[in-house]
């Protein structure tokens, strides 16, 4: 088949891309391995995680948070079941919501492991190797090709995913019981987010993190009152450990940190999860049969209007540098297109918001103080404390503050 443009990958970037590029008048293909579109975002990342945090923050809240209210509640209990299927609900859902996006813009779905053959006369061709292998690849031609397959978790040398005791944030996402012990490795979005819902959920949590704070790469004082706060709430930290090992046992799970000033040490636990960032995902794409290189991070090299030094090979989102975050890849998937077809595109990076959904959650845009330090650009900083706020105090969330 013979398409204007050929999308491999699904989630935000991709489908998000596939929209604006049909809307602008191409005829657009999206190629997805997955049965469900929406990509890590929809299906096992932001909406699930969200899901479960709205979830367990409500659990909380009940059971330990109303009494200053004045409300007087029974026994509160939890009905784990119930929460993991309100969340696969939503996540059907909206998975099923970009599938009827695609219908209604007139692009055609291709369900298999998109992987290049060959670039000729500027035609670039695909083959599309469906899941189950049954049915033959079907062959796509198109003379423009957008990669936006996204990112996986990355691994961690001696850590052993098993997807039982040891895994990531995928089996987090759907532990069937509440883990006596959870031992997180990494302090970052994931681990923190995933963590706090475990720990809301009855389970002792551990984060062990290699540096001596948590949340690399936010602003160095909010992480630092974050931190307290999540001490506080009951979280267990072993900061400035590396974790050199992990491997399942006939119970649980056992965790070896190392680290400059500490002993070499061990803990045990019910179940592991992984969470030292994600890895560019091009594992099945082929790119050599195009002549196209990876950085030696594995990412794709590509210049400000997307384009990788094959002509007509584009890539966006969390293969490509930048943050790895769901509303960069989309904001890069309509600025792509936009390029494509009326040759003007922008992208303000320096305004690309990030926030981690705990509690209190933690939001920021644009540059952060060590930032500024970092860069020697002089500038005035002004905090306000919620503590000191109207709304804050009736609200009964007092923890935080802004800053400027
Ligand atoms: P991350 O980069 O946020 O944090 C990983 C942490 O692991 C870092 O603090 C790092 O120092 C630590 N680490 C690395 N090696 C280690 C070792 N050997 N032992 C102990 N600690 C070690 O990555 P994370 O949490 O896996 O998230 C991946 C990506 O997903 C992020 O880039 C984030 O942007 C995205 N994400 C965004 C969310 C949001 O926007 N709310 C939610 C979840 C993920």
């Amino acid at each position: 088949m013979n398409h204007d443009l050929i999308i491999i990958g699904g989630g935000p970037g991709g489908y998000v891309c596939a929209i604006r590029a049909a809307q602008l008048g191409l005829n657009v293909a999206i190629v997805e391995v997955e049965d469900r579109l929406g990509g890590t975002c929809a299906r096992v990342g932001c909406i699930p995680s969200k899901a479960m945090l709205e979830s367990s923050h409500k659990y909380t809240e009940l059971k330990h948070g109303l009494t200053d209210h004045g409300i007087k509640l029974g026994k509160v209990d939890l009905d784990l079941s119930a929460m993991l299927k309100r969340k696969d609900d939503i996540v059907k859902t909206l998975t099923g919501g970009v599938d009827m996006l695609m219908k209604k813009n007139k692009i055609t779905r291709y369900l298999g492991l998109g992987s290049f053959v060959s670039r000729v006369d500027n035609q670039v061709t695909i083959t599309v190797t469906p899941p189950d292998k049954k049915e033959k690849p079907a062959t796509l031609t198109a003379p423009r090709v957008i990669i936006a397959t996204g990112s996986k978790p990355a691994p961690l040398r001696g850590v052993e995913i098993d997807g039982k005791n040891i895994g990531t944030s995928t089996e987090a996402l759907a532990y069937d019981k509440v883990p006596g012990h959870l031992v997180v490795i990494g302090g970052g979005y994931i681990g923190m987010e995933l963590g706090s819902v475990w720990l809301r959920l009855g389970a002792k949590v551990t984060i062990v993190e290699y540096l001596d704070r948590i949340f690399p790469g936010l602003d160095s004082e909010l992480a630092a009152d974050a931190h307290k706060l999540f001490i506080k709430q009951g979280f267990t930290f072993v900061l400035g450990a590396k974790v050199i090992g992990a491997k399942s046992t006939k119970d649980g799970a056992v965790v070896e940190i190392e680290g400059k000033d500490r002993k070499p040490d061990s803990i045990k636990c019910d179940k592991v999860l992984l969470a030292v960032g994600r890895a560019p995902n091009t594992a099945g794409l082929n790119v050599e049969a195009v002549g196209l290189k990876l950085d030696d991070r594995g990412k794709v090299p590509v210049n400000e209007q997307f384009e990788t030094s094959v002509p007509g090979i584009y890539a966006i989102g969390d293969v490509i540098r930048g943050p790895m975050l769901a509303h960069k890849a989309e904001h890069e998937g309509i600025a792509v297109a936009e390029q494509m077809v009326t040759g003007y595109s922008h992208i303000n990076y320096d305004a690309i918001p990030a926030v981690v959904y705990t509690h209190p959650e933690l939001a920021g845009v644009g540059k952060t103080e060590d930032d500024l330090k970092a860069a020697n650009i002089p500038y005035k900083k002004g905090i306000f404390h919620f503590r000191a706020n109207g709304r804050a105090r009736t609200l009964g969330d007092t923890d935080g503050k802004v800053k400027m």
